[in-house]
């Protein structure tokens, strides 16, 4: 397709990997014409990297260091190098629960982007759908945006809204948040990689489409 850009991304998550799971599912149906080139966590045993490695993806465990919400400048360097070195044009943070600042965004200006359980600017930071509950809103949602130095601040590229219903717990409103996440995500992606309007920015691929 003219104007498409076939992506590699790399992925940061740390957790169970859903949300990387259907963006690997997108690109395998041909929806999201991207390749993973790489998968790190901070966490050794996350489901992230074993669903990287189940798919034959390269998975690394970089260890974040002793900061509980941020990565340790030897781990950030570390985490940069990587990227670097396996020729990723776009990051995407899928459930990766340290901030990201300084030197790594300087590395991938504008390159990086996340998926937050929320209607943004509603609820940054954690457990946002919990958040969200105890506030007693009647709708929240997710969000795609890119970071930027705060703390889920970024320029917003896309949003789904979620009800919240008579009796959710946590657990059953985070699940219909996620399910929304898993759809949205790959789709903004896909949109972005397109080039279709309502989202600027777009990474320089080094790998068009053939
Ligand atoms: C997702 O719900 C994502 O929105 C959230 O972590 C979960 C990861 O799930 N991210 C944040 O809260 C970031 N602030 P997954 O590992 O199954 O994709």
């Amino acid at each position: 397709m003219q104007g498409e850009n076939r992506w590699r991304l790399g992925v940061l998550g740390s957790g169970k990997g859903s949300n990387f799971v259907a963006i690997a599912r997108a690109i395998e149906d041909g929806t999201l014409p991207a390749e993973v080139g790489l998968v790190i966590s901070d966490v050794e045993g996350a489901g992230i990297l074993q669903h990287a490695r189940e798919r034959g993806i390269p998975a690394r465990f970089i260890a974040p260091g002793s900061f509980r919400t941020k990565l340790d400048p030897q781990a950030e360097a570390a985490s940069i190098a990587a990227l670097k070195e396996a020729r990723i044009d776009l990051v995407v943070l899928a459930g990766f629960m340290r901030i990201l600042k300084g030197d790594f965004l300087k590395a991938f200006d504008g390159r990086v982007v996340n998926i937050h359980p929320s209607l943004l600017p509603s609820f940054p930071g954690l457990e946002a759908w919990k958040q969200a509950l105890d506030y007693g809103v009647k709708v929240t949602g997710c969000t795609v945006h890119l970071v930027d130095q705060g703390v889920d601040t970024g320029p917003i590229l896309a949003q789904r809204a979620v009800p919240v219903l008579e009796g959710d717990t946590t657990a059953s409103l985070h699940q219909r948040i996620q399910e929304a996440e898993r759809t949205l995500y790959p789709e903004t992606l896909a949109r972005w990689a397109r080039g279709e309007s309502g989202l600027r920015i777009p990474p320089q691929s080094t790998h068009p489409a053939s």
